[in-house]
């Protein structure tokens, strides 16, 4: 049977041997409770790795975003996003809805960055007729943006220009490491200037589940009440932050190489002829379809063991991870080859 690569994303890794090891050797408390070592651990190392004070272990990165929303926020105030942010793409309007905060969208540059002077001109002084604006809310790297890597200088204005009109700035970073390998700097030094910070450990970092929230502690203790409220607490939680910590040890240092297998992705994907994909600074292909659907390729990418997501009218992701070896890159470019003629353009 052909061996599928598995390319819709780097949430799909399967956890090593060695993770599976250090989960089931766990040792355990009650995290509700705040009594569990191994989570103690983990939120002491998110907080190093961040440069905050202190950390949250959550079981998604949906809900460390919708927690910190609620954390920086009260019902009715008015935040502060890009148009092509995962808050405002992919989570369900769960600020709106869970947070009962209202948003306000500024348009993304192809960059993943912001423009701080439309910060400066969207963000709203409460008074008797509108919402305040409190919140501004970044993403590193920038999915929707093809994995953008999106640098400090443009994070520190825009975080200079929320600050300057007294919003709080929450860096959702779900990929902030990535960033962080392709920046050549720190996560602490990208996160620096925001007052809260997310990352996701079931993503790059091959974990099965689980993100980290950071900040202040005086933040996490009204995070951690939030996260009770919607259902995240969780007990003998060690066991996951075990998966955790062991990525955190292994599998840091070696996202490079996923970088490294996105661009050969995309220049093997550009020489093709039907696809023009980014020049990936990341992880993450992001391939317009410029010969035949989208949907035809989908399918043809299936039917030869290649998934991949649509990523608009014409447009894919591919997600290079953990689990995806040069030679498997090798191996797809050269069965999407085998496509050409048997896919209608
Ligand atoms: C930028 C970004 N933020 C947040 C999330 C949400 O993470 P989760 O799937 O763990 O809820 C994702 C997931 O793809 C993401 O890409």
């Amino acid at each position: 049977m052909t061996r599928v690569i598995d390319l819709r994303s780097d949430t799909v890794t399967r956890p090593s041997e060695g993770m599976r090891q250090a989960m089931a050797a766990a040792e355990v408390g009650d995290d509700v409770f705040g009594d569990d070592p191994t989570v103690i651990e983990l939120e002491r190392r998110a907080a190093g790795l961040s440069g905050k004070a202190a950390a949250l272990f959550l079981p998604s990165g949906t809900m460390a975003n919708l927690v910190a929303v609620m954390s920086h926020t009260r019902p009715g105030d008015e935040i502060l996003l890009g148009d092509q942010s995962h808050i405002f793409q992919y989570e369900l309007g769960g600020a709106a809805r869970l947070a009962g905060t209202m948003t306000g969208t500024l348009t993304n540059f192809d960059d993943g960055s912001l423009d701080p002077d439309q910060v400066l001109a969207a963000a709203r002084t409460e008074n008797l007729h509108s919402p305040g604006s409190t919140l501004l809310c970044l993403e590193n790297t920038h999915n929707r943006c093809g994995g953008a890597a999106v640098s400090k200088k443009a994070t520190d204005s825009l975080a200079e220009a929320a600050h300057s009109r007294g919003l709080s700035v929450h860096l959702d970073g779900a990929r902030i490491f990535n960033a962080a390998a392709a920046l050549g700097i720190s996560a602490a030094a990208l996160a620096e200037n925001c007052d809260s910070v997310s990352f996701c450990l079931s993503k790059g970092l091959g974990c099965p589940v689980g993100s980290v929230l950071c900040g202040s502690p005086e933040f996490i203790s009204i995070a951690r009440r939030n996260r009770k409220m919607l259902g995240g607490g969780m007990r003998q939680a060690g066991i996951l932050a075990a998966a955790g910590i062991y990525a955190i040890d292994r599998n840091l240092q070696r996202l490079a190489a996923d970088h490294e297998n996105a661009r050969l992705l995309a220049d093997g994907l550009r020489e093709l002829g039907p696809f023009r994909p980014n020049t990936p600074q990341t992880n993450i292909v992001v391939a317009d379809v410029v010969a035949g659907r989208l949907n035809d390729w989908l399918a043809a990418f299936e039917r030869e063991g290649i998934l991949a997501v649509a990523f608009g009218p014409q447009r894919m992701r591919l997600v290079t991870h953990l689990d995806v070896a040069r030679a498997d890159i090798d191996e797809a470019l050269s069965r999407i080859q085998r496509m050409i003629g048997a896919v209608p353009v």
